[in-house]
């Protein structure tokens, strides 16, 4: 069976959650974001498609749900990208990396909710971080001025090309978040030049500094840290290409390790900005699309570092695509990713930033560990001080979801052997400080495909439990066409199975989600100087439309002023 045909026919809305299973627990509280493209069919690749943000009520009754429902809300991201497209929509062509058009590229903001404290953000890889009200889920603000970002790939534009990190980390310490910008350079050949980026929240500018003598061909799709260090790399997974994007065949592949860049906060913050910092450089492999320090750094830096092993994410399913098994690709799979290829592997590493190597390297992978999707950790001060567990969701192998294309253009690195049954998903939990399996839950229909897991602290106590990660719960959303529900394990034995699941009334399917992320319930929009969208909008970003998509422009200034 391939994966749920439902995650790209079903569509996203409200639903009010019944209790289908078990017992809710009483010290649990806060809700559950999820970011989502919308699926709208207007995006030749699902994943570049404008984004909604997803809000489950871990308390029943709120949000207009009956007392004995759990509200499930969903609301389109209102950016100027999404208002400038409603009016406009003749104008933007999809492609295979988005949308163009006069007014620049869509920020779709589509991939993870991140909370911050009493306020909410969205990103996207290829677009500024954007604020939402906690409260009613509205676009608020994009972070940083079109200015303070520095020259857009694609010309001066309204709708600015900003290619970033869909994963910012926020720095308590120093009072702000690191994120990065890529920019091309043609010399020696056509690359990528990062910089590293610090936003403080009490300002509508960013600061740039570029990383002296980095050119590298892919995507900075996380940023990790720790207390001394933050820290970047290639994810190596997503690599564009220009032949592709040209019309041609797909001819690049993921490379097998992937360049980590280290930079001391100190040195970053004490250097003007647009001044080049000198990185710490080391290779690490698998490539990654995950990775995430633990802050205390006393001992080196120590990562979790999620393998996505011959996981091509720029690999999207075509219409005349056949599996490995020489079926034709279901046409409810044309526009998503190639699924993984090999066994994902979970590591475990330390790094000496001083020395500038791997001290230490501990790897788990095993016959179910493919397609290792997302992971749950403690966000909590003291969790990421001292994280204790790691849950990790595993969508199982999907041969029915890996083309012959694929399978040709990574011959030679692939075992065929492995990829021939669809084998079903697993959330397991691994022990910080030495990848130890704790404790696993498998999965007995092939037709689950498990998502973005979350952990939820336990609530009732200002620490909210024993910090790190085993102590709470594990929120798993789980897709199937017979019906969407939403899992609740306990953080401590995921291997016990749910104790409480979450249905749909009427057995409703949900479409693709991303990343998921817990908040503590927040209504109120704290003050904060802010950008608006009119800020952006210069006469030279407007000299390059026509009359009536100035009006649009106007139009959505002036609504959003
Ligand atoms: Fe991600």
């Amino acid at each position: 069976m391939p994966i749920p045909e439902t995650l790209t026919t079903a569509s996203h809305g409200d639903l009010d959650l019944r209790l289908a299973h078990g017992a809710w627990p009483a010290d649990l509280a806060g809700d559950v974001l999820f970011s989502a493209p919308m699926i709208s069919g207007g995006s030749p690749s699902a994943i570049f498609d404008l984004g909604c943000i997803i809000r489950l009520s871990l308390s029943a009754g709120t949000h207009g749900a009956a007392p004995d429902r759990f509200a499930w809300r969903t609301r389109a991201i209102e950016s100027p990208s999404k208002r400038i497209h409603d009016r406009a929509p003749d104008a933007f062509v999809a492609t295979t990396v988005g949308h163009r058009s006069s007014f620049g590229p869509l920020n779709a903001a589509n991939t993870a909710p991140l909370p911050w404290g009493d306020r909410l953000f969205v990103t996207w890889d290829a677009g500024r971080p954007v604020e939402l009200h906690p409260g009613t889920l509205d676009f608020v603000a994009e972070v940083g001025s079109i200015d303070s970002w520095g020259p857009s790939m694609m010309g001066d534009t309204v709708l600015p090309t900003i290619l970033t990190s869909a994963h910012p980390v926020t720095d308590r310490a120093r009072g702000g978040m690191w994120t990065t910008k890529l920019d091309p350079v043609l010399e020696p050949t056509f690359a990528m030049a990062p910089s590293v980026v610090f936003w403080r929240p009490d300002r509508t500018d960013v600061s740039v500094w570029p990383i002296e003598g980095i050119a590298f061909n892919g995507s900075t799709h996380t940023v990790s840290h720790t207390r001394d260090w933050v820290i970047l790399c290639d994810s190596g997974n997503f690599r564009a290409d220009l032949g592709e994007m040209m019309g041609g065949e797909r001819t690049v592949t993921v490379d097998d390790d992937a360049p980590v860049w280290l930079l001391r906060k100190d040195q970053v913050l004490s250097t003007p900005p647009g001044t080049p910092v000198r990185p710490v450089c080391l290779r690490v492999a698998p490539p990654n699309g995950h990775f995430y320090a633990r802050y205390d750094d006393a001992d080196g830096i120590s990562m979790v570092w999620e393998g996505m092993d011959l996981l091509d994410l720029g690999l999207a399913h075509r219409a005349d695509d056949v599996d490995l098994l020489g079926r034709p690709m279901p046409p409810t799979a044309i526009g998503l990713y190639n699924m993984a290829m090999a066994r994902s592997t979970l590591n475990e590493i330390v790094i000496d930033p001083n020395r500038g190597v791997v001290a230490d390297q501990v790897r788990h992978s095993d016959d179910w560990t493919f397609n290792l999707q997302l992971s749950a950790m403690d966000w909590s001060p003291a969790g990421q001080a001292a994280p204790t567990a790691h849950h990790v969701t595993y969508q199982g192998c999907r041969p029915g979801n890996v083309s012959e294309r694929a399978a040709q253009l990574y011959r030679g690195r692939i075992e065929r052997s492995q990829l021939t049954e669809e084998t079903p998903a697993s959330l397991a939990t691994f022990r910080r400080g030495g990848l130890e399996v704790i404790s696993r839950w498998e999965y007995g229909d092939v037709g689950d495909l498990p998502t973005s897991p979350t952990f939820v602290p336990r609530s009732g106590s200002a620490a909210g439990g024993d910090p790190g990660g085993h102590d709470g719960y594990v929120v798993q959303p789980v897709f199937n066409d017979g019906g969407f529900r939403v899992e609740l394990f306990d953080a401590a034995r995921v291997g016990a199975g749910p104790i409480a699941t979450l249905r749909a009334a009427a057995n409703e399917c949900v479409p693709l989600m991303l990343h998921s992320a817990w908040m503590p319930t927040t209504t109120e929009l704290v003050d904060a100087p802010r950008l608006s969208f009119a800020d952006d909008v210069t006469d030279a970003r407007l000299a390059g439309l026509d009359r009536p998509e100035r009006r649009v422009v106007a139009s959505v200034a002036e609504e959003l002023g």
